[in-house]
């Protein structure tokens, strides 16, 4: 952890276990200034004075929106000016540039570099990468392989704060996490993220198939974090103050392993969501296929569209952060 920073401040954004609870309460706070000041006359304006003299490049080789629109229009918030490679047959990649020259060509014309990527540790290894071979500059994990989704599981957990501000917090609460749990990567880092606090029970409710990877559980071992395993929905939702939904990865398939399970047993519909507690919430990190009939949109648990929005303004406070400006809000 120490390697990703930098004059005590994140440097590069790698992985959930690098945000610690107070990192994390600071960054929902210049968040939720952000989301404030832009409702401000002139507030626009201010912010996009506070990183105009910085650069991003948004390198994504795997397809997003969410991930890549937010981190654009968070740029946009704080003034920074971007350029995107996201065909790598339009770069110079086609010409059989190695994407190792690629990016350091990227860490020569910019100041970060917002990087999604199929292959695991890929952004990590970049970052090592540039770090000993001359113009380092931060890299922020937009999503890698299977591994790891840190922003995502920031933009989740600052949801969850928002949604939980009059009841106690994100302490003291039930979680379920529902679907193709083995290989999404959001789940895993937020589940990383989470289990730093006290007090949380999670549920995992998956086919056999795609439950939580063992190295996941024995995290939760170590810490002494009560979880349950089930294939049951039904019986594990009138329990929770959060059920986060996913969708089946089945992009990462080997041999059509998707096709063997009835994935509509982790859906939910509004009679589903009928016996949920009132005041809970349902998250997705989305995109989601059938796993929430578009039905349940309009109960007041839904918070998946929130919690996309959220994600601007998260990431937008974690620009601020990595460049050493949060504090310029104070002047607004
Ligand atoms: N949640 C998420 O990462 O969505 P995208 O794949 O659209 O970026």
């Amino acid at each position: 952890m120490a390697h990703y920073m930098r004059s005590e401040r994140l440097y590069h954004v790698m992985l959930p276990q690098q945000f610690e609870e107070a990192l994390m309460e600071r960054l929902f706070d210049t968040a939720d200034l952000i989301k404030e000041i832009t409702r401000k006359s002139n507030g626009s304006g201010f912010l996009k004075s506070v990183l105009q003299h910085k650069k991003a490049m948004l390198y994504f080789t795997q397809p997003s929106t969410r991930t890549f629109l937010s981190f654009l229009g968070a740029c946009q918030l704080v003034g920074m000016d971007t350029a995107e490679v996201r065909d790598p047959s339009l770069s110079s990649e086609y010409k059989g540039e190695s994407q190792e020259d690629g990016v350091r060509v990227f860490s020569s014309y910019f100041d970060c570099i917002v990087m999604r990527d199929p292959k695991p540790g890929f952004c990590e290894y970049m970052a090592y990468l540039l770090d000993t071979t001359g113009r380092s500059v931060p890299i922020l994990n937009g999503g890698s392989g299977k591994d790891q989704h840190p922003t995502q599981a920031l933009l989740d957990l600052y949801t969850m704060h928002r949604s939980f501000l009059s009841r106690g917090g994100i302490r003291k609460k039930r979680y379920a996490f529902v679907g193709d749990l083995l290989r999404g990567r959001a789940v895993r880092s937020v589940v990383f993220l989470l289990s730093q606090y006290q007090d949380l029970e999670f549920h995992f409710v998956a086919p056999d198939a795609f439950q939580i990877a063992p190295d996941l559980e024995d995290h939760l071992k170590t810490l002494g974090i009560s979880h349950h395993l089930s294939e049951d929905l039904e019986s594990v939702l009138p329990e929770m103050d959060c059920v986060y939904m996913t969708r089946l990865q089945d992009e990462y398939d080997l041999s059509g392993e998707s096709q063997l399970v009835d994935y509509s047993r982790y859906s939910l519909d509004l009679g589903k969501v009928k016996n949920m507690k009132p005041e809970s919430i349902i998250l997705h990190p989305l995109p989601r296929r059938d796993e929430i009939h578009p039905e349940v949109d309009a109960d007041p648990r839904a918070m998946y569209w929130r919690q996309l929005r959220n994600g601007m303004y998260l990431r937008a406070a974690l620009l601020l952060h990595v460049f050493g400006a949060a504090h310029r809000l104070q002047e607004y």
